[in-house]
C-alpha cells in the first residue's frame, strides 16, 4: 500500500478512479483517508489539514495521521507541502525537493517513543527517504518537470510567518524552504519504519527576501498552478516498477 498526504490546497485527488472515505481509529485518535486503485495499485490519500483545511499546521494530529497510514499496510508516502523560498532564485511556482530538514518548531510531539514503549533514538543521516527521491528525480526528468534538489525544509511552528531577521538566519543557515508542517511527520514516518519524501511547492517569496509583504494571491495562484502536474508525478511515482531499495528507512531507529 502506498500513500499521498495533500498540504496545503490539495484536499483531494482529482482522478476519476472511484474513491471509498475510510476512518482509522488509532491511539493517538481517529483519521479521515480516502482510498483509491490505480493501475493495481492500491493508494491512500490523507489530507493533511482536513478537508477544507480546517486543522492548522500547529494543530494537526501527526502522530495519529502517521499511525493510521500504517496501521493501514503503508510502506511509502509522499507529501506535498506549500513553502516559502528563503532565495531570490528560488521564484513562486518551482517545486523543491527535500533533502534535510532544520526543526525550528516549539514543542511539537516528535515521537512515539515517550517512554511507555521504551527508550529509541531516531539516525538521521538520511531523513528523507532516497529510494523515493531518486524516483521522484528520474519521473521528474522523464516528464520534463523542473525540480530543484537536495532543499533543506525549515520547519517554523507557525501559525504566523516569520520576520525577515528569521529569514535571514535561516538562510545562513542553510535553509531552502520554509514551512509549517513538515516536522515532525518526516521523523514520526522515518520511526515507524516507513519510506517518506516531500515535495513543495513555492508560493512565495519568504519575508524580506524580496520588497513587500507576503500576499495570498500568490500563494493561491501556485498552489492552482501545481496540484495537478504534482499528484500526476506522485501517482507515476508510486505505481512505478518498484526497484531495489538503497535507503535504510526501514532500520533508522535504534532500540535501547
Ligand atoms: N513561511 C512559512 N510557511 C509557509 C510560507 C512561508 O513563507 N509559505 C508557505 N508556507
Amino acid at each position: 500500500m502506498k500513500a499521498i498526504i495533500g498540504g496545503t490546497g490539495v484536499y483531494q485527488l482529482d482522478l476519476a478512479t472511484e474513491k471509498k472515505t475510510i476512518e482509522v481509529n488509532t491511539p493517538y485518535g481517529t483519521v479521515e483517508l480516502d482510498q483509491i486503485e490505480v493501475d493495481g495499485v492500491e493508494i491512500v490519500f490523507l489530507a493533511r489539514h482536513g478537508k477544507g483545511h480546517k486543522t492548522p499546521p500547529h494543530m494537526i494530529n501527526y502522530r495519529a495521521n502517521m499511525k493510521a497510514l500504517q496501521i493501514l499496510g503503508v510502506e511509502e508516502v509522499l507529501a506535498t507541502c506549500a513553502v516559502g523560498s528563503c532565495h531570490e532564485h528560488l521564484a513562486p511556482g518551482e517545486l523543491v525537493l527535500m533533502n534535510d530538514f532544520l526543526d525550528f518548531t516549539k514543542g511539537r510531539i516528535q515521537t512515539y517513543f515517550d517512554g511507555e514503549s521504551g527508550v529509541a533514538h531516531l539516525e538521521l543521516s538520511e531523513p528523507y527517504c532516497s529510494t523515493l527521491n531518486q524516483a521522484i528525480l528520474a519521473t521528474a526528468k522523464e516528464k520534463e518537470l523542473r525540480i530543484f534538489e537536495e532543499a533543506v525544509y525549515v520547519c517554523t511552528e507557525g501559525p504566523r510567518f516569520e520576520t525577515a531577521s528569521e529569514i535571514k538566519m535561516f538562510a545562513s543557515a542553510g535553509g531552502d524552504v520554509v514551512g509549517m508542517t513538515n516536522f515532525p511527520e518526516v521523523v514520526l514516518a522515518k520511526e515507524l519504519g516507513l519510506c517518506y519524501t516531500a515535495v513543495g511547492f513555492v508560493t512565495n517569496w519568504c519575508t524580506g527576501v524580496k520588497k513587500g509583504a507576503i500576499e495570498m494571491h500568490d500563494i493561491q495562484g501556485s498552489i492552482d498552478f501545481n496540484r495537478n502536474r504534482l499528484t500526476e508525478l506522485f501517482i507515476q511515482v508510486l505505481t512505478r516498477t518498484s526497484e531495489e531499495k538503497k535507503c535504510h528507512c526501514s532500520q533508522s531507529l535504534i532500540r535501547l
